[in-house]
């Protein structure tokens, strides 16, 4: 029996989620959902985001389908997707973005650099420290080159290693790995590297880059697909996975019902692949262009389209 955890968060995470398990879960009646509440929400209620049984029961899950949620600047909150992410050594975040003439997969490191965890304050500074490992490094590196295999394509290796010393040793290592594996690779700053990919999108296959380089990378990236609303991602470690819109907990639209659902469905997509059902994932991907080719958009793509809308029309566009 497949389980799958279902976990809508906050904001906008809770509109379109369940849009995303509609189309999932009739397309798979068998599969065996269960929801976890976790997020500000709850911690407003109850004083805890996220506990040690809910982390036990999303290792119980063959996979996990989850929305955003809110990280309010109190210094006492620490974001759950973080702590999950680290719980369940989540530590390839692969953001996918394909459009006219361009497929790309940006590779985030996910475990370390800096959203370490390791940070304080003191009087007049406040520090966080930027861990890159030779382990860290090399098991990223090695998933990035697999998928640039995968895919036929040139690797591209993001760092700042002119300035960041600890760059150093991630560029070398993930150089390194390419070579040994005979993969086409380069290594690019990462400043001059986030122009470029909006000026020459098709020169790009895999990218892999430390921890917050490919956040901010792949939202850069949204600007050509339409933004944040289109994105989808992949958190895979070695024995767990999990799925989720790039986009956050938008607050300045959550309620509206007007959230672009692109995101979370595409991650639902992404989800069923990664259980063996690729199929799926591209008659969803299908069903997706020739609602938005219909000119039915949510209003970031320019459309008048609700989330439930949009939704439906998916579905209906695959018969389900
Ligand atoms: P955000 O991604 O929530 O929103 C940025 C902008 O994009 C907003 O104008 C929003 O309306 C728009 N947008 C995002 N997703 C959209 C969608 N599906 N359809 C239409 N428009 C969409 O990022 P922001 O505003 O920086 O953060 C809001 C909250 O979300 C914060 O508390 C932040 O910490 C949290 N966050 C959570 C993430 C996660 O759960 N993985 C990731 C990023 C932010
Ligand atoms: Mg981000």
């Amino acid at each position: 029996m497949t389980r799958v955890a279902v976990l809508s968060g906050d904001g906008i995470g809770q509109e379109v989620i369940p849009v995303a398990w509609d189309i999932i879960g009739s397309l798979h009646p068998e599969f065996d959902s269960f929801e976890v509440e976790v997020g500000y929400a709850r911690w407003k209620k109850s004083g805890v985001a996220c506990t040690d049984d809910d982390i036990t029961a999303l290792k119980e899950a063959d996979a996990i389908l989850f929305g955003a949620i809110t990280t309010p600047p109190d210094p006492c909150y620490r974001s759950v997707i973080l702590g999950i992410r680290q719980r369940l050594d989540l530590y390839a975040n692969l953001r996918p973005v394909k459009g006219n003439g361009f497929d790309i997969m940006i590779v985030r490191e996910n475990s370390e650099g800096l959203y370490s965890g390791i940070e304080w304050q003191e009087k007049d500074r406040a520090c966080t420290v930027r861990v890159v490992s030779v382990e860290g490094s090399r098991r990223i590196a090695r998933a990035a080159i697999r998928l640039a295999e995968e895919r036929g394509c040139h690797l591209t290796i993001g760092n700042k290693a002119n300035v960041i010393k600890s760059d150093v040793l991630f560029r070398d290592i993930c150089c390194h790995e390419a070579a040994e594996a005979g993969v086409s690779f380069e290594a690019c700053y990462i400043d001059s590297l986030a122009l470029d990919l909006l000026l020459h999108p098709a020169s790009y296959g895999v990218i892999v880059t430390t921890n917050i380089f490919g956040d901010i990378l792949s939202d850069v990236a949204g600007y050509l697909v339409g933004g944040l609303g289109m994105l989808p991602s992949a958190n895979i470690g070695d024995r767990y996975a999990l799925f989720e819109p790039v986009h956050g907990s938008a607050p300045d639209i959550a309620g509206q019902g007007i959230a672009n659902p692109v995101a979370a469905i595409r991650s639902g997509a992404m989800l069923l692949e990664y259980l063996g059902h690729k199929d799926d994932a591209i008659r969803i991907e299908a069903a997706i262009q020739t609602v938005i080719k219909r000119g039915i958009k949510t209003p970031d793509l320019g459309g008048m389209a609700t989330t439930q809308s949009f939704g439906e029309a998916v579905k209906a566009e695959l018969g389900i």
